[in-house]
């Protein structure tokens, strides 16, 4: 059994306990991608892509591994955007928000079914999605409207492979102790009306850790025959 994992978004955060989580898999080799490497382990190689960069993501290729027996792609790499009302948001931040939370995700999966699909055993695609996927938040609707898009993207690759070897899950990780969370509570009052709940979930030490998240999304990698839905919540599993 040689597992291989792609996991996007490695340098920090949720990303980054994945990869370190991961690497306890005797074997297993990872691949991490963003901007910056923070890792270093004799079986990870960084590969430093913008992910946000629709030219980039247009001529991509990753190594692969015809030896591979499970190949796991986490789609964990994700940006909130500008939090404000629409009529104050930026053009290009609209833009890179989809490609990164979205189109980034869609390349990503066409990319590892193709290559795999012929030597491989199992493919699992992991779409870390988000809570603002299934619900409107005020001032968020760049961060909702691509993760409802993750989502949607996840239960349609899982349609299009009811056999089972490619097995899609998007999961939301719950409220967690990120630089994502530090730049939510960073937002405006007047901009975001739910700002107080977050500085209280930091204050009343309500956020999850990152370990615990990345244990329990490695949980469904590992066993993936035992989830039957693709949308999941980590609070619910
Ligand atoms: N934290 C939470 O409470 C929470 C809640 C729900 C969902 N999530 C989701 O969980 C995932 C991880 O979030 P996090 O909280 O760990 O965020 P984070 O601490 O901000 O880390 C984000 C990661 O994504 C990478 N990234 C950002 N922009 C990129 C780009 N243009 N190209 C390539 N990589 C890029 C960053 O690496 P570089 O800067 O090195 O590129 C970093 O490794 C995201 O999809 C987020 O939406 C988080």
């Amino acid at each position: 059994m040689k597992p291989i994992f792609y996991i996007t978004g490695s340098s920090r955060g949720i990303g980054k306990a994945l990869v370190e989580h991961a690497l306890k898999t005797n074997n297993c080799y990872v691949y991490g991608i963003s901007r910056k490497q923070s890792v270093e382990h004799e079986r990870y190689n960084h590969i430093s892509i913008d992910l946000s960069d629709a030219n980039m993501l247009n001529g991509l290729e990753l190594p692969f591994d015809a030896e591979a027996d499970k190949v796991i792609l986490i789609n964990n790499a994700g940006m909130l955007g500008k939090v404000s009302p629409f009529g104050k948001q930026d053009n290009e931040l609209i833009i890179k928000t989809h490609i990164l939370n979205a189109i980034a995700p869609a390349v990503l999966s066409n990319w590892i079914i193709k290559k795999y699909s012929e030597t491989a055993s199992q493919i699992v695609i992991l779409n870390v999605s988000s809570g603002a996927a299934r619900y409107p938040v005020a001032s968020w609707g760049n961060y909702c409207s691509s993760k409802a898009s993750l989502d949607m993207l996840s239960r349609v690759i899982s349609l299009e492979n009811s056999n089972g070897k490619v097995k899609t899950f998007a999961v939301a990780p719950g409220v967690v102790d990120t630089e994502m969370q530090s730049e939510i509570r960073q937002a405006s009052s007047s901009d975001f009306p739910d700002l107080q709940r977050f500085k209280d979930y930091k204050d009343n030490e309500q956020l999850s850790d990152v370990r615990e998240v990345a244990e329990r999304l490695m949980r469904i990698v590992n066993n993936p025959e035992g989830y039957k839905d693709t949308l999941l919540d980590v609070r619910k599993l």
